[in-house]
C-alpha cells in the first residue's frame, strides 16, 4: 500500500457517547471481525474496561476497505487508533493522536457537547487533525441532532453540513463513515525514501513473545531482521517480528511508510519501550520526532500488603502489572504503621482505582492503600525545595523549618444544565476554586472554567458534582501551574502514637473540619478492643480533634449458647476471614475499610 492509500485516524468522544461501539461496527463493516462475534467492544480488552464500560488502554486495529476514489475502485488500508475517553488518560489520547491525520469526533445526539468533547476537540485541533463530526445515537427518542449541530458550530466553528448522523446501535448512517475518512482525512505525510523514523505508541508484555511494541512508521520502512536503535536510550535491538494488528497480530515481515503495526525486538521489559520515543535504523542519524507530553503523576498513594507476610507477593503482582502499564511510577517505601510497601504515582484517581482493581482481580493481591496525596512543593529555611509525595516524609512540626509551600492546580471544565449553576458555583467555592469563565453553549447548557487546587478534586469531587447535578454534569481537567498555599500536616494519633500512614496535608482553613471528620470516621470503623483507644488529630503538638473508643471484650462466640459445633466453626472462620484485612498498628487492629473511608474525607 503506497501511503496515498493509507488513512490513520482516531475516534474521540466524551465517555459513553459510543466510541467503542462505533469502532466495533467499523471493524465488522470491513470484515476485520465477524459480526456478532459474541464479544461486544472488541477493542476494550481488559476486564476492568468491560466491567466499568470505559476504555483504559488505547488499542489499534488495521482494516482494509475498497472505495471508489477519483473515479476508480481503490483499496485502502485504514488504521483505527482507539483512544481512552476518561479525563485521567488524556495522555494516552495525545499519544494516539500523534500518529493520526484525522479524527472522528463522536457526540451523543441527545446529550450534546460535554466536557471531554471540548477537551478532546482541542487536543485534535492542536495536533492539526482533520476533524469529522459524528452525531451518534440518533435512534434515541430524545435525540436532537440539530441542536448538537448548532453547538458544534458555536463551540468549535464546525460546519453543520459536515456532520454525519449515525446510530452505532441500529447501523443507520454508518455507510457514510469510511468514505468520509478516506475523502476528508489526508494520507500520512512521511517520505518513503527517507531513513526510517517510527514513533513508539504503546507497549505491553506478552508471556510468549516478550515486549510487543505498537509503532507508527513515519518515514522509510521497517523490515523483519532490521537492526534498530532508540533515540532516547541509544540501545540497539534486532527486529524479530513485525506486522499489522488485524486486530490480532498478523506478521507481514514489513511495515511501510505511514503504516501502523506491531514490532517485537527482544526488549526485556516495557520500561525499555518508552512511549513517544523515536526508533530508527542503527547507525543512521535522524532528527527525533516531536515526542508526546510524558505521563505526569498527579496522585500518589502508598500500597501495602493487607497481610504483612505478603510483601513479596505484592511486589511480584506490581511488577507484573506495571509491565502493562508503564504510566504508574513505583518506589519502595516503609511505614512504621504498615511495614514495607510501595509509593505509587498515578495519572489520576480513576487510574489509581483501576490499578487497585487490576492488582486484586488479575493478580490476587490484597492491598491497603493510604490517603491519596498530590505532589506538593515545600521550601526549607535554607532555600532548598523538595517535592513531597508522601505526607509522612514531612516533619510533624514543619512551621519551624519550612518557609513556603505550593500546591498543584488544574483548570477544570464543567458543562451543566443551567438550573444547576448555583449549586455548582457553591461547590467550587467550597473547594477553593477560582472562576475563570462562565458562558452558555446554548439556551439550556452552561459552560464554566475554574482554576482549582488539584487536591480538592482528587478527593471525591466528581462524585459530589454528579450528585448535586443529578448526574448531568460533565467534567474534565488539565493540569496547570503551582500556586502558593497555606498548607499544614495533619497527624492522626492512636493512643498518643502518630500513625504515619494516616497523615495528610491539608489547607490550613480546612484542617479543623477534616481533623474532626477523620477521627469520627476512625471511631466508627475501628472495632472496640480490649483496651480504651484515644483517637486524635493534631497539627504539630496541637490536638484539634479527639474521640475515645471505650474498651470491650469482643467474643464472637458469646451469642452461641449451647454446643452447636458447626455454627461455632463457621463463626470462627468468619472471624478469621475478617482478620485477613486487618492491620495491627501499634497495639490497635485497624480494618482495611477504615483506611478506605479516610480516602473520602476532603
Ligand atoms: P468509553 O469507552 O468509556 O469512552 O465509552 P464509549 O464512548 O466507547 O461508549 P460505548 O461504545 O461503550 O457506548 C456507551 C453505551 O452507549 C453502550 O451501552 C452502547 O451500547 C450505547 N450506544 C452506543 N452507540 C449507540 C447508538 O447509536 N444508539 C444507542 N441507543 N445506544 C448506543
Amino acid at each position: 500500500y503506497p501511503s496515498d492509500n493509507i488513512r490513520n485516524f482516531s475516534i474521540i468522544a466524551h465517555v459513553d457517547h459510543g466510541k467503542s461501539t462505533l469502532a466495533d461496527r467499523l471493524l465488522e463493516l470491513t470484515g476485520t471481525i465477524r459480526k456478532g462475534h459474541g464479544q461486544p467492544q472488541y477493542l476494550d480488552k481488559l476486564q476492568v474496561e468491560r466491567e466499568r464500560g470505559i476504555t483504559v488502554k488505547a488499542q489499534t486495529a488495521t482494516m482494509f476497505h475498497r472505495h471508489k476514489f477519483l473515479g476508480s475502485d481503490t483499496d485502502f488500508l485504514l488504521n483505527l487508533i482507539d483512544t481512552p475517553g476518561h479525563v485521567d488518560f488524556s495522555y494516552e489520547v495525545s499519544r494516539s493522536l500523534a500518529a493520526c491525520q484525522g479524527a472522528l469526533l463522536v457526540v451523543d445526539a441527545a446529550q450534546g457537547v460535554q466536557a471531554q468533547t471540548v477537551a478532546n476537540f482541542y487536543l485534535a485541533f492542536e495536533s492539526n487533525l482533520a476533524i469529522i463530526p459524528v452525531i451518534n445515537k440518533i435512534d434515541q427518542p430524545t435525540a436532537d441532532p440539530d441542536r448538537v449541530k448548532a453547538q458544534l458550530k458555536s463551540m468549535f466553528d464546525l460546519d453543520p453540513s459536515d456532520a454525519l448522523l449515525t446510530s452505532a446501535k441500529t447501523g443507520q448512517g454508518l455507510e457514510q463513515v469510511l468514505p468520509a475518512v478516506i475523502e476528508r482525512i489526508p494520507p500520512p505525510p512521511g517520505k518513503s525514501t527517507s531513513p526510517l523514523r517510527m514513533l513508539l505508541l504503546d507497549s505491553y508484555y506478552d508471556e510468549y513473545k516478550g515486549v510487543i511494541c505498537h509503532v507508527a512508521v513515519v518515514d522509510g520502512a521497517l523490515h523483519k531482521g532490521d537492526k534498530i536503535s532508540s533515540a532516547a536510550t541509544g540501545q540497539s535491538y534486532e527486529v524479530s517480528d513485525v506486522g499489522i494488528l488485524h486486530p490480532e497480530l498478523v506478521p507481514t515481515g514489513i511495515l511501510l511508510t505511514g503504516q501502523v503495526g506491531f514490532m517485537v525486538s527482544g526488549m526485556r521489559s516495557t520500561k525499555e519501550a518508552r512511549v513517544g520515543d523515536t526508533l530508527h535504523h542503527a547507525r543512521t542519524v535522524i532528527q527525533p520526532l516531536p515526542g508526546f507530553k510524558p505521563a505526569k503523576h498527579m496522585v500518589f498513594s502508598g500500597l501495602y500488603p493487607a497481610d504483612g507476610s505478603d510483601f513479596e507477593a505484592l511486589n511480584h503482582a506490581i511488577e507484573r502489572l506495571t509491565c502493562n502499564d508503564a504510566s504508574v511510577s513505583v518506589t519502595k517505601e516503609s511505614s512504621t504503621a504498615l511495614g514495607l510497601g510501595f509509593r505509587c504515582g498515578f495519572l489520576g484517581l480513576l487510574h489509581m482505582d483501576v490499578f487497585h482493581q487490576r492488582l486484586e482481580q488479575e493478580h490476587g493481591a490484597h492491598v491497603i492503600s493510604t490517603v491519596p496525596t498530590v505532589p506538593y512543593i515545600f521550601e526549607y529555611s535554607d532555600g532548598s525545595k523538595v517535592e513531597v509525595q508522601n505526607p509522612a516524609a514531612l516533619p510533624s512540626n514543619p512551621k519551624n523549618r519550612l518557609t513556603a509551600c505550593w500546591e498543584p492546580t488544574v483548570i477544570a471544565t464543567i458543562i451543566i444544565p443551567s438550573e444547576y449553576v448555583g449549586s455548582v458555583i457553591t461547590l467550587c467555592a467550597e473547594r477553593r476554586g477560582e472562576q475563570l469563565e462562565y458562558s452558555f453553549i446554548d439556551s439550556q447548557r452552561a459552560f464554566m472554567k475554574y482554576r482549582m487546587p488539584l487536591r480538592e478534586i482528587v478527593v471525591d469531587f466528581y462524585n459530589e458534582l454528579k450528585s448535586i447535578t443529578s448526574g448531568y454534569a460533565s467534567f474534565d481537567y488539565e493540569d496547570s501551574e503551582y500556586q502558593s498555599s497555606d498548607l499544614v500536616k495533619l497527624d492522626i494519633l492512636l493512643n498518643g502514637q502518630p500513625v504515619d500512614a494516616m497523615a495528610t496535608i491539608v489547607h490550613k482553613s480546612k484542617a479543623p473540619r477534616v481533623g474532626r471528620e477523620l477521627v469520627e470516621k476512625l471511631k466508627k470503623f475501628i472495632d472496640r478492643q480490649m483496651f480504651e483507644i484515644i483517637i486524635q488529630a493534631a497539627i504539630g503538638t496541637k490536638v484539634i480533634a479527639r474521640e475515645t473508643l471505650s474498651a470491650m471484650r469482643k467474643n464472637v462466640l458469646a451469642k452461641c449458647y449451647g454446643g452447636d459445633i458447626t455454627r461455632k466453626k463457621k463463626l470462627l472462620e468468619k472471624q478469621k476471614e475478617g482478620k485477613k484485612r486487618m492491620k495491627r498498628v501499634g497495639s490497635v487492629d485497624i480494618p482495611q475499610e477504615a483506611f478506605h473511608e479516610l480516602l473520602k474525607v476532603s
